[in-house]
């Protein structure tokens, strides 16, 4: 201990041989605090839902650049609960996640702290952020259309799914997951809460098989001649057609082509997207390095990574895709309503999926 304490400088050679040792002891308690101190403000305790995998090439960027040691901690379910039970002790420095809604539910559970940043409000449009800086999406995906590649078919919209037309041909996962509901949320915003019952039950009536699986299964079921069409995530098609040749995932995704559909009613041609994001935490004991590692996720570096990793669409304007999304699926053309407001049906969209028995 005196090494270290003669180490740290001036405030140590004060003491004469007159300080009592009690005196002394103070000091050099107060010595190595400053000391740790120090030392944690070069640190942060990262909690994500997300797969380690997807996140540790941005995370091991951030930590190159910055010096600043991340730890992640992966927190599969109950990420809010968590940090609710560890209070104001949570090691937490920052939340991350997938959906909206679930950022949201960081928010109104009180995890959270509002953020001022200009690097963060330059970089992320409005419709992608919370007003109060309590959250802030990283990276989009489209809820886009699969269809078969043989289909002569070149735009679509979200309610041309229930069309009688598509009978029998519509593959889609489970109107519960939260993909979906975000989906149907957004329909309530565009189209009112009677028309998209209306269209649930359409598409329902359309369903080649039970409303389950994931999102590849709709191009394993488009390959396999169980249906023409199903909605899912645009990122996705990166991974299935970027497979290695020969593999399942890669016949799937060279089974399908892409469309972006739009809204029926909405003249700007917006397609429906969701997000992931991160939040600072209430508690965050390295607020600083908090912001710092949201200000490095939407640099263009990082945001490049988000594309050419992950497939996802960056929210950062002027960064090129990955050329895959680039050439299936291409540029993006955003919903114009922000998130924060389709977000306020989740619970009714959760509802009416019910209501209908669309995953009966
Ligand atoms: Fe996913």
């Amino acid at each position: 201990m005196t090494d270290r304490l003669r180490a740290t400088g001036r405030e140590l050679r004060a003491p004469s041989f007159a300080v009592s040792a009690a005196a002394a002891a103070c000091v050099a308690v107060a010595a190595l605090s400053a000391a740790t101190a120090a030392q944690a403000a070069e640190e942060l305790t990262l909690y994500t839902t997300r797969e380690p995998a997807l996140i540790q090439p941005l995370i091991s960027a951030f930590s190159a650049q910055s010096k600043v040691e991340v730890k992640t901690v992966f927190v599969k379910d109950g990420l809010l609960e968590r940090v609710k039970a560890e209070g104001a002790r949570s090691p937490a420095d920052v939340l991350m996640t997938v959906d909206v809604g679930n950022l949201l539910d960081l928010v109104e559970g009180g995890v959270t702290q509002p953020v001022q940043s200009a690097a963060l409000e330059s970089a992320i449009p409005a419709n992608l952020r919370g007003a109060d800086g309590q959250w802030f999406a990283l990276s989009m995906r489209a809820r886009v259309l699969y269809a078969d590649k043989g289909l002569p078919i070149t735009n679509f919209r979200y309610e041309d799914l229930a069309d009688p037309k598509w009978k029998g041909k519509v593959c889609i996962r489970a109107g519960q997951h939260p993909y979906n509901t975000a989906l149907v949320a957004s329909l309530i915003a565009h189209d009112g809460e009677a028309k998209t019952e209306q269209w649930l039950r359409g598409v329902k009536a359309n369903l080649a098989r039970k409303a389950t699986g994931g999102d590849r299964d709709v191009a394993r079921d488009i390959l396999g001649g169980i249906c023409d069409i199903g909605l899912a995530n645009s990122y996705y098609v990166g991974q299935m057609k970027s497979s290695k040749e020969g593999t399942d995932a890669r016949k799937w995704g060279d089974a399908i082509k892409v469309i972006r559909p739009t809204f029926a009613n909405s003249k700007s041609g917006g397609t429906h997207v969701n997000i992931s994001g991160a939040a600072v935490a209430k508690s965050a004991p390295n607020q600083a390095n908090a912001v710092k590692l949201l200000e490095f996720l939407v640099s263009e570096p990082a945001q490049s990574l988000y594309a050419q990793a992950n497939y996802e669409y960056p929210v950062r304007k002027g960064v090129a895709l990955d050329p895959i999304i680039g050439q299936t699926i291409g540029e993006l053309k955003v919903d114009p309503l922000p998130l924060t407001e389709i977000a306020k049906y989740r619970k009714q969209a959760s509802v009416l999926v019910d209501k209908v028995g669309f995953d009966k």
